[in-house]
């Protein structure tokens, strides 16, 4: 049965306009009518639908929500790449800008197309012939995720084009959210007891990235194009300027804070201009974006690494404000760093209420001469973690308001300890610390180290997080019905991830080692110390003069590994892990070679040799027994220099060290043979 034609033209007007009001709200920022008001039209419109389906078309605005969650986004590669922005953060900056747009075009002045640079996401929408048929985020610039179903909720994003549609278009712009809508969600975020969002921008993200695109659907996103990708049969305009106002005329949101400027003077007016309505945008800006306006001139100019050399971003300076430090706690990081970090009386800075703010670390506090109680400047820029700038005025600073390190850590106490030439401190309790837990099982696990395959983020999360997993020890006590009781572990990979682990007792000292993951101990420290010391126990009752003794071991390594092994917490794990029969075959330390001119000598090479290459040269005197170092020191034995033989020659003159050429050290070779 035909619909009746009253229906059909009651329909059509309804949704012309729930559009136009979208646009009023999402684009004009001027809405003409209320929220309830729209959610009536919106309602006559789907019960109409209803009764009528055949009239229902898939750019009907009912229709924006429609397929369920998804299990995980598809990849979409980016015909043309999305690219990034230079910054600018000082009218120098912008001034060589402008300098290097003259030159590289060869002309006195340059016109500029200038807009608000956005704070959300980017993403780029793909019409065929006018329809919306795929969304996709930025991702790495060449790969992101396609998100269509989602983009398809956002009322601002039109599902097809007007008039004569292009055969491709991809139409790019910023995903974001509007302040008003963020402070809404916020609030009934904390309605429902749900953890508020930081900012507009995470709130946005975290939105567009859901499964579910009914839920992205409640969140009311925004959008704004700036840009256009991949396009045929458009017929693209000689200017930016003239582009943006294409997109506004097929309906997309364009922001009206654009212009086309002339030269340095305008782009500075610009940027003094937005500056000064900025907290009057309905939208969160960082910046504003300065476009070379004539796309022959873009071409012209190109680009550099990721960025164009015709456009950059110019950020606003950090916002700051002032408030009372309450106290300075400490947090320790995946890899055991200490942070001190200021508890705040909440402060409304940078677009969001800031309670905590990192100082970085004991020497920052020392240098800004911060205390507990002080009224201090904090700062916030972007998506960057808020930071005390420094004291505004200094409060009573009794002893106790005075900053010490902690000597333990918080979380798992053991000792704490700041190395020389160090300026973070750490936690040394590496394999028992909870807040370095994670990091440290998928470093023990890693390829390099004990290479247990299967072993990746998402096992390490759920073995730590079902308590199962406290220690890289545990591991070897997993059962396969363990394994199989996880999320999403099918019974063969569990059997596969416990036969791996199984499979990684067989190993060597030197994986062993570095899977420790001591502080300063990489792949090769750990290589030379197992080939120095030969036993693990010999390594560990090695002092700090002792492990000096092995290649490249200086004294901040030494004191890295001397303070690890004395941790009681880590050489449990370690008798533990030896318990569990991880075992490595013994050799005996490296013996130095018994003769010859080069045996037990320190070496350094320098210059380019005639006959051999460096690192055939390294291995013959290292087979002949020297030790081969980097730099020249009072130890050194030996220097062989090459041709153009620099600094180090100049240092082995001044300590007094013997320098040979390459003819005598191919003799002393040759003697040792
Ligand atoms: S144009 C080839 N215009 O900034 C240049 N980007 O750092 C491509 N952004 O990923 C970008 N406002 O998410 C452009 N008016 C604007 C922008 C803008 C915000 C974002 C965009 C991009 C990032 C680049």
């Amino acid at each position: 049965m035909a619909a009746p034609r009253a229906a059909a033209d009651r329909i059509r007007r309804l949704r012309a306009d729930i559009e136009r009001h979208n646009r009023l709200y999402y684009v004009e920022d001027a809405p003409e009518i209320s929220d309830a008001a729209f959610d009536e039209l919106f309602g006559e419109l789907q019960s109409l639908e209803s009764a009528h389906p055949e009239l229902v078309t898939p750019d009907s605005p009912t229709q924006r929500v429609g397929s369920a969650p998804a299990q995980e986004f598809a990849e979409v590669h980016h015909r043309v790449p999305m690219l990034s922005l230079a910054n600018a953060f000082s009218d120098d900056d912008v001034a060589a800008f402008d300098r290097r747009c003259r030159e590289g075009l060869g002309v006195e002045c340059v016109d500029y197309a200038c807009e608000l640079k956005f704070d959300g996401l980017a993403v780029s929408l793909a019409y065929e012939r006018g329809r919306l048929v795929q969304g996709a985020t930025r991702g790495d610039g060449s790969t992101g995720e396609d998100v269509t179903s989602n983009l398809r909720t956002i009322p601002a994003i039109p599902l097809s084009l007007p008039g004569p549609a292009p055969a491709w278009l991809e139409v790019r712009g910023e995903v974001l959210m509007r302040r008003k809508d963020f402070e809404a969600l916020n609030q009934r975020q904390a309605a429902a007891g749900d953890k508020a969002f930081v900012n507009p921008r995470n709130a946005a993200a975290g939105s567009l990235r859901q499964l579910d695109p009914r839920l992205s659907a409640q969140r009311k996103l925004s959008f704004f194009a700036y840009g256009i990708g991949a396009h045929e049969g458009f017929a693209l305009p000689a200017t930016h300027g003239e582009l943006m106002d294409a997109l506004a005329a097929l309906g997309f949101p364009v922001a009206r804070e654009r212009r086309v400027v002339r030269g340095e003077a305008g782009l500075l007016a610009f940027y003094r201009d937005i500056g000064g309505r900025r907290e009057a945008l309905p939208v969160d800006i960082d910046g504003v974006v300065y476009k070379v306006n004539r796309f022959a001139d873009q071409e012209a100019l190109g680009f550099v690494a990721r960025a164009p050399r015709w456009a950059v971003a110019h950020k606003f300076p950090a916002e700051e404000a002032t408030t009372r430090l309450l106290d300075i706690g400490v947090q320790v990081g995946r890899t055991g760093a200490i942070t001190p970090v200021a508890r705040l009386e909440p402060v409304f800075v940078g677009g969001t209420t800031v309670s905590n703010a990192t100082l970085h670390n004991e020497d920052e506090v020392r240098r800004k001469d911060v205390w507990r109680g002080d009224e201090v400047v904090v700062r916030r820029a972007g998506d960057v973690i808020p930071e005390v700038a420094r004291v505004a005025t200094p409060g009573p600073r009794t002893d106790g308001d005075y900053f010490r390190l902690p000597s333990v850590c918080p979380e798992c106490g053991s000792a704490v300890v700041r190395l020389e030439d160090e300026a973070v401190a750490r936690c040394t309790g590496g394999l028992v610390c909870p807040a370095q837990r994670k990091a440290s099982l998928l470093h023990f696990a890693s390829r390099r180290a004990m290479d247990i395959e299967g072993l990746g983020d998402k096992l390490v999360d759920q073995l730590v997080d079902a308590g199962l997993v406290h220690t890289p020890a545990d591991l070897y006590a997993l059962t396969v019905e363990q394994l199989a009781g996880l999320e999403r572990m099918a019974e063969k990979s569990a059997q596969n991830v416990h036969g791996s682990i199984a499979k990684s007792r067989e190993t060597t000292l030197a994986r062993f080692l570095y899977g420790l993951g001591i502080r300063q101990v990489g792949e090769v420290t750990a290589k030379d110390l197992a080939a120095h010391f030969g036993t693990l126990e010999a390594l560990m009752a090695a002092d700090a003069e002792a492990l000096q003794g092995a290649p490249d071991v200086g004294p901040v390594v030494a004191e890295s590994i001397a303070r690890f092994f004395a941790e009681p917490h880590n050489r449990e794990v370690i008798a533990r892990l030896r318990q569990a029969l991880v075992r490595w075959p013994e050799s005996a330390p490296r013996q130095a070679a018994v003769a010859g001119r080069f045996a037990g000598k320190i070496v350094v090479l320098t210059g380019t040799l005639a006959t051999l290459t460096r690192e055939d040269a390294k291995e013959r005197l290292e087979a002949a027994g020297a030790r081969v170092t980097g730099s020249v020191s009072k130890k050194t034995d030996v220097v062989i220099a090459g041709a153009e033989a620099g600094s180090k020659l100049d240092r082995a003159a001044e300590l007094g060290v013997a320098v040979i050429d390459e003819a005598t050290m191919l003799a002393w070779l040759g003697e040792t043979n």
